[in-house]
Formats: structure tokens, sequence, C-alpha cells
């Protein structure tokens, strides 16, 4: 199976990078393929909001990193997004790749949007300083867990499993519990 880690924390040691490097470990020792993309590390250039990509089937916008990204997704079986909460949501940089890459992964009609995922499985994973169950209860990681929800929706990703891990500051370490959460998702890709 080939799978797409999108990482979107900025912090290649922080809790976010070190629950997806538990799942890309437990995936490799599977065999399946593995690529981790940091969105940090992409150069993508905003969306202009012109819409011309609905109809045309393609960005208006010169190709950059969102296109290059597009392509593994759409060849991975599975693809597992991991985003620490910012604000209540997804990192900026990595909502810009998502924005850039719409007419890859829904199609607009004139009812409702045609889903270009189908057939993928995915799973979402977030952390956040607010601790439980006050990061749910005031949509803190979970409402990063919404906003890549609603794309996994729109797009037809089947969501096999999320995972929020509330307290970063009160409790820095990985527990085993956390760690064999990550292991158990994997499981269900
Ligand atoms: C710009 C910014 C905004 C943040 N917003 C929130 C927030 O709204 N709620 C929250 O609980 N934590 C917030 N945090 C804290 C991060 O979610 C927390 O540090 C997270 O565990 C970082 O994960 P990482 O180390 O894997 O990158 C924010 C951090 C930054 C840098």
């Amino acid at each position: 199976m080939k799978i797409l880690i999108i990482n979107g924390s900025p912090k290649k040691k922080g809790m976010i990078s070190q629950m997806l490097g538990i799942m890309q470990d437990e995936a490799e020792q599977r065999g399946d393929m593995v690529q981790m993309v940091y969105t940090n590390n992409l150069t993508i250039k905003p969306c202009v909001g012109c819409m011309a990509c609905r109809t045309k089937q393609k960005c208006a916008i010169a190709e950059d990193d969102s296109q290059r990204v597009l392509k593994i997704m759409q060849e991975a079986d599975a693809i597992i997004m991991g985003a620490p909460c910012y604000w209540g949501n997804i990192p900026g940089q990595m909502k810009l790749l998502f924005d850039r890459i719409v007419y890859g992964m829904m199609r607009d009609t004139p009812r409702f949007p045609e889903p270009l995922m189908k057939g993928k499985r995915c799973i979402l994973l977030s952390t956040c300083t607010t601790p439980w169950p006050w990061n749910i209860w005031f949509k803190q990681s979970r409402g990063a867990i919404r906003a890549m929800r609603e794309i996994c929706r729109y797009s037809g990703f089947k969501i096999v499993a999320t995972i929020e891990r509330g307290g970063t500051v009160m409790h820095p370490q990985l527990s085993e519990k956390d760690k064999q959460k990550c292991r158990k998702a994997i499981k269900q890709l």
C-alpha cells in the first residue's frame, strides 16, 4: 500500500512529528511504501480565488509544490494528515496546500460536489496545549480535526481513525497509550 503522510507541524521533533513517525515505522514494518511531506518545507502561493480551476480542472497560478503533493495524493492508497491546532484550526501553511488543490480533490457540479479521492482511506491527527476534555469541549484539537474532516468529506476519503492529544505543555511526553493509539490506527488503513 502507498501511504502519503502530510505533516502540518513546523516542528520536526514536536508531538505531531513523533506520532506520525510511529505510524510511519509501523506501516513500513508491514511493507507499506510511505512518503512524508512537511507542509512547512513546501513553496506554495496562496489561492487567488478566481475559481477558474472549477471549470478548467487546472490551477491558474504557475505550478508549484501544491501540484506535486496532489500528484502523490492521487497515486496514494491512503493518507494520514497530522496538524497541531492553531487558533482552533489547522496551521495556515497546511490550509494553503488544500486551497490550491481543490480542483484535484472534488469536482463542482450543478448539484453536489463530486469527490475525486473515493476509495482512499485516511487517518486524522491533531495535538494542542489545551488539556482534555477542554480540547474537545472548546473545539481546540477538535477544531483542527473538524477542518480536516471537512476536506476529507468533500473529497471522498474514508476516515478510519482520528487521534486527538491535548495538554502538550502539561504532558509533553508521549505515553505508552498514545503510542498504542498510533499503532492501532495504522491497522485500520
Ligand atoms: C500559532 C499557534 C497557535 C496555536 N493555537 C492554539 C489553540 O488555538 N489552542 C491550543 O490548545 N493550542 C494552540 N497552540 C499550541 C499548539 O497546538 C501546541 O503547541 C501543539 O502541541 C504543537 O504541536 P507540535 O509540537 O506537534 O507542532 C498554538 C500554537 C501556535 C504556534
